[in-house]
């Protein structure tokens, strides 16, 4: 299946769900008002890999990245890190809350997959 649909109305503020799509997993995190401004607050001269926040989504509410660590592909753990959002443990990178790499070896950020908004409560990956 090249495209997936997801439904967002079960998924809680806080929470991380995953999805398996073209064989790879996708997080899609349910971003709540401080997870947003904590992402919004870092500054680009902090980042390895500088992106704005709001390059990485296009829904402030709703991160969408694949879950695969940028490093060697190992599959982060969700609210686990020093900086509030995923944790790879086979080499110990760190990810934020925008799936921006902060510490350990990985080189780049979680990618942000092609993705739509088929109405408030149906995502559409790829
Ligand atoms: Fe994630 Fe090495 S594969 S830190």
């Amino acid at each position: 299946l090249a495209s997936l649909e997801v439904d967002l109305g079960k998924i809680e503020p806080g929470q991380t769900v995953t999805v398996k799509w073209r064989g790879k997993p996708v997080f899609i995190r349910r971003r709540t008002p401080p997870e947003v401004a904590l992402a919004d607050s870092v500054s680009l001269n902090e980042l390895r890999h500088p992106e704005p926040d709001s390059a990485r989504v296009k829904n402030p509410e709703w991160l969408v990245v694949i879950g695969v660590c940028t490093h060697l592909g190992c599959i982060p753990l969700p609210n686990a890190g020093d900086y509030g959002g995923w944790f790879c443990p086979c080499h110990g990178s760190h990810y934020d809350i925008s799936g921006r790499i902060r510490k350990g070896p990985a080189p780049l950020n979680l990618e942000v997959p092609e993705y739509k908004f088929l109405d408030e409560n149906k995502l559409l990956v790829g």
